[in-house]
């Protein structure tokens, strides 16, 4: 520990003076401006300039220092991720709601808070975590081919291995053919969301059973594909097929996508679950996940959102105190989209975690509505009279406050935290409406 202390202290002082080693410099802002501000007389020529063009929609500068310095923090990210993209020849820009309103209806922007990408003809949404890390992933995932080809049986494990994802794989007869060109133009519209994958070769074909020309959609964690009927496939078929099947039984929060997935809420609610892949309690909590996602992927109004914390750092804190969960353990519940108010499915410690049987009956509840987050809310409410009429004559209400007690005893401090919930969601101002986005041409 002295050692490695000692080593980062020398490296720290000695680094300005003699940069011994090279390969490792981290990008720093080296505050020149590259973001441009569009209006109507400069958005075309920006346009036209660069290969990709990645604007941010923001309604009109705040008045109050606090705002604009979450302003400036916004254009730090961008004017960061301009100057790494600048060698891939992308440009970045920032549109006001409300000064360049004009332009923004002429692009269609829509969603203040959101990433607009042009490129070519297509302009792609990004709604995600606003950080230089993300956008830039996003932005080089969308540089690469729509299509990935697989070649061999290396490729075919790889392509094994990426259960997380949506994928398409199809078996084509070459690049010419006019069905795989449909496949193709298919891609394009949900890069770099859904993974698409085609193979020219035989016995890759023969190893995933595709036949000539045959489709087959992976949904995540699912084992087994689902052949999309009816080959050979035109582009609006393969497309029509996507927009049915894409919201899958469990899904990863991504930080690519984030606020998009948060907003396919299912009529208000999301089933979450929290479990860190890395830690075997969590990796055991998932693999049951799985197993039930499995076994219920055909009812329709089950998507499960599959939260690692390990992605989302800066979240730990208010989750835990949003949710009042411990994040240290595997936790599902329901969460309330509109209030944040949630459920959590009782584990009362790590030994404990539930049998796939009893996560299925629990889910079975959920979705009959019989565990939801509404049914403790006059709980909570009359612990809060309680507490401010403590020396009111209350025998009325002796009896129900019984039950109450009962029920809530490990979370005491809930009147504590009940009224700081409000000020934390911030966050979801940069939400997004619809996931139709990638169809817009
Ligand atoms: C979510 O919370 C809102 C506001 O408290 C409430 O009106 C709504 O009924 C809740 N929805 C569900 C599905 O519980």
């Amino acid at each position: 520990m002295l050692s490695l202390l000692l080593f980062v202290l020398s490296c720290l002082s000695l680094a300005p003076l003699s940069p011994a080693e090279k390969g490792l410099e981290f990008p720093q802002y080296d505050g020149k401006d590259r973001v441009v501000d569009i209006n109507d007389k400069n958005y075309k020529k920006a346009l036209k300039k660069h290969s990709m063009m990645c604007l941010f929609y923001h309604g009109p500068i705040p008045d109050s220092k606090e705002l604009q310095k979450q302003h400036q923090m916004t254009e730090m990210v961008l004017e960061l991720a301009a100057q790494v993209m600048e060698e891939k020849d992308i440009g970045f820009g920032m549109v006001d709601s409300q000064k360049d309103s004009k332009v923004a209806k002429k692009l269609g922007l829509q969603e203040e808070g959101s990433t607009y990408v042009f490129k070519e003809d297509r302009v792609v949404e990004f709604d995600g975590l606003l950080s230089a890390n993300t956008l830039v992933e996003f932005l080089l995932d969308l540089l690469k081919e729509p299509v990935e080809v697989i070649g061999n049986a290396l490729e075919l494990r790889a392509f094994d291995r990426m259960e997380e994802d949506i994928r398409l794989v199809g078996y084509f007869k070459n690049e010419d053919s006019e069905h795989y060109e449909a496949f193709k133009e298919a891609a394009e519209q949900f890069q770099p969301y859904i993974k698409f994958f085609a193979t020219f070769d035989k016995s890759v074909a023969k190893e995933l059973t595709l036949k000539l020309n045959e489709v087959d959609f992976y949904e995540p964690f699912m084992e087994e594909p689902l052949t999309i009927p009816g080959k050979p496939h035109t582009e609006e078929e393969l497309v029509e097929f996507i927009m049915e099947h894409r919201r899958p039984t469990l899904r990863k929060l991504r930080a690519e996508d984030m606020f998009e997935t948060w907003e396919d809420d299912i009529e208000g609610i999301h089933i979450v679950a929290f479990a860190e892949e890395e830690d075997p309690d969590g990796f055991e909590f998932l693999e049951i996940l799985k197993q039930v996602a499995r076994d219920n992927t055909q009812l329709p109004e089950l998507s499960i959102i599959w939260i690692d914390p390990d992605d989302f750092p800066l979240l730990i804190p208010y989750w835990e105190k949003t949710f009042k969960v411990d994040l240290f353990r595997p936790q599902i519940g329901v969460v309330n989209v509109t209030d944040a108010d949630s459920v959590w499915l009782e584990m009362d410690d790590e030994e404990d975690l539930p049998t796939p049987q009893e996560l299925e009956d629990w889910i079975e509840d959920v979705l009959a509505g019989k565990v939801n987050t509404e049914d403790d809310d006059d709980e909570e409410e009359d612990e809060d009279e309680e507490d401010e009429h403590d020396d009111d004559d209350d025998d009325n209400n002796e009896e129900e406050d019984e039950e109450d007690d009962s029920e809530s005893d490990d979370d005491e401090d809930d009147t504590d935290d009940e009224d700081d919930t409000d000020d934390e969601e911030d966050d979801d101002d940069d939400e997004e409406e619809d996931d139709d986005d990638d169809d817009d041409e």
